[in-house]
């Protein structure tokens, strides 16, 4: 076995006791359920961590995690958390949090196939045709790219709030927002862009569901 394997079994061990050693009740309290107020809808680029982001512990944060923090309305993993977690766990928040220097958003601005993955991509490719009008004028790469990432994050918050999940807690009267952020790698700051929505009449017309 590697030794950077092995290193990893006896960091659990290592963590296990450094959470006792505070908490002797640590495990026992978490393992009588979960009761988190946010979901996280975040990328799953190995250095944009959830909970660490916002000085949370375990129990406080329910996570997805895909690539390029994409919220695809036939996506059955995405669409049983979301709906776990706001009919079952009754979360208050959703945050889809993207970041700059995004490897599928930057694979989404160009041509190069990259394996079963541009599949996935499409679905980000596609946020760049609804955009390209504006993206397009926007000659300085960088910021044409940072600009795609920041659209990315709004459109998937939009995604959310055309679900039947999120409405129909709207429509019970639920207390639930969707937010979207942008995590800096090089500073460890979010960017709140504000597109805070919790109300169905924030969406076009045609997205707005009757039940
Ligand atoms: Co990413």
């Amino acid at each position: 076995m590697s030794e950077y394997y092995q290193k990893l079994l006896e960091n659990n061990k290592k963590w296990v006791e450094s959470q006792l050693a505070v908490d002797k009740d640590f495990f026992k309290d978490l393992a009588k359920g979960q009761n988190p107020q946010l979901l996280w809808i975040g990328c799953s680029d190995s250095r944009v961590p959830a909970n660490e982001i916002v000085g949370a512990k375990p129990g406080e944060v329910f996570v997805h995690r895909n690539i390029a923090n994409m919220v695809v309305h036939s996506d059955m993993n995405m669409l049983s958390v979301l709906d776990y977690a706001v009919n079952v766990l009754k979360v208050k928040h959703v945050i889809v949090c993207g970041h700059y220097g995004c490897g599928g958003v930057k694979a989404a601005m160009g041509n190069q196939s990259i394996g079963i993955i541009d599949n996935w991509i499409r679905h980000i490719k596609d946020v760049y045709r609804l955009h390209h009008v504006h993206l397009d004028t926007i000659a300085d790469e960088t910021t044409r790219f940072n600009t795609f990432v920041e659209l990315n994050v709004k459109e998937q918050v939009f995604d959310l709030a055309k679900t039947s999940i999120v409405q129909g807690a709207w429509r019970n009267g639920q207390d639930l927002t969707l937010h979207g952020w942008v995590y800096g790698l090089n500073s460890g700051f979010v960017t709140d862009l504000e597109v805070n929505i919790s109300f169905e009449k924030d969406l076009d017309d045609v997205y707005q569901l009757k039940f």
